[in-house]
């Protein structure tokens, strides 16, 4: 892992609210640091994995295709405590300037809620209404975000958590790489919680069916990732599901995983386990129904 601590310090900061961050110069180009969340749910833990998953996240929706900010685990101490912190590659080098979805969306005028307000309805309309993007382009964007979401079990892709990249200069405008995933893959979970869920299928059951939550709601309830891809009720979804399943390579996924020896064998069984059965669970398992559903409607004509 990468020491970042005598590394110079700059001026550029970061919003967010899960964990402090700050800006370094490594290697001529800007980094954000995010340190540590501390844990919410559970107390016990002294820091939270965010980190991990932060880092994980990313490289997972790399190894899809998708373009992702460059992420890097390593170190930083700070009041002589070294603490594990990840480190994302500024992307707005070159004179961008990151604006989140939910700016775009309170371009929409008759939009009912605010901007960061994630009823799925109001998106779908953004997405179909906005003229800064082809929306076909975004529409697809967002719901192949959605489906790596399931994957990795991402409880707050909220209207923050993605964006665009514009150019002032320009007026040019552009997707921005995904970002923030610190909140994938059970960051609270300790040790103790881990080994719980991976010994008791009907723990680890919950942790696909159940939870986490999508950010996304509908009529102001979270989404339940496996109940909505799995009732193929939503057309852009299915297409996703089609698009991306196929470029999900679980071996890769794994050696993501495996390559990290900052993260402890307990914790690697637990994220590929994770991983798998989210995939065969929620992702496998819908891909089929739809591909059957596909198969008898082409029967019957
Ligand atoms: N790689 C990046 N380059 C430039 N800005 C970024 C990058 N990643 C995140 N940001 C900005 O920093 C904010 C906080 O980052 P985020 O990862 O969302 O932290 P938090 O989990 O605390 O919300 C984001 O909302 C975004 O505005
Ligand atoms: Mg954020």
């Amino acid at each position: 892992m990468i020491g970042f601590t005598d590394f110079p310090v700059r001026n550029k900061t970061y919003a967010g609210a899960n964990g402090s961050k700050i800006s370094v110069l490594y290697n001529n180009a800007l980094y954000m640091l995010k340190f540590p969340a501390v844990p919410v749910i559970n107390k016990e833990m002294s820091y939270a994995n965010g980190c991990i998953s932060e880092y994980l996240g990313c490289h997972i929706f790399e190894s899809i295709g998708i373009p992702v900010q460059k992420t890097m685990l390593g170190t930083y101490t700070k009041n002589g405590k070294q603490k594990m912190v990840v480190a994302c590659k500024d992307f707005t080098a070159g004179g961008f300037v990151l604006q989140d979805f939910a700016s775009l969306k309170n371009t929409i005028i008759d939009s009912a809620h605010n901007g960061y307000g994630t009823e799925l309805s109001d998106i779908v309309k953004t997405l179909e209404e906005q003229t800064a993007i082809d929306p076909k382009l975004l529409t697809d964007w967002f719901w192949d975000m959605f489906i790596v979401d399931a994957l990795i079990g991402n409880w707050d892709r909220h209207n923050g958590n993605w964006g665009f990249l514009y150019h002032p200069e320009t007026d040019k405008i552009s997707l921005a790489p995904i970002y923030a995933c610190g909140s994938c893959l059970f960051p609270q979970a300790d040790a103790e919680m881990m080994r719980k869920i991976l010994d008791n299928p009907a723990e680890l059951e919950i942790r696909i069916f159940e939870r986490p939550l999508s950010g996304i709601k509908i009529n102001g309830q979270k989404i339940q990732y496996f109940k909505f891809i799995s009732s193929l009720e939503n057309t852009d979804c299915n297409k996703a599901l089609k698009r991306i399943l196929p470029r999900i390579d679980i071996n890769k996924i794994y050696k993501i995983v495996d390559e990290k020896p900052c993260i402890s064998d307990l914790q690697k069984e637990f994220y590929k386990t994770m991983l798998r059965e989210r995939k065969e669970r929620i992702l496998d398992f819908s891909y089929q129904k739809l591909r059957k559903r596909e198969h008898s409607k082409s029967q019957a004509r």
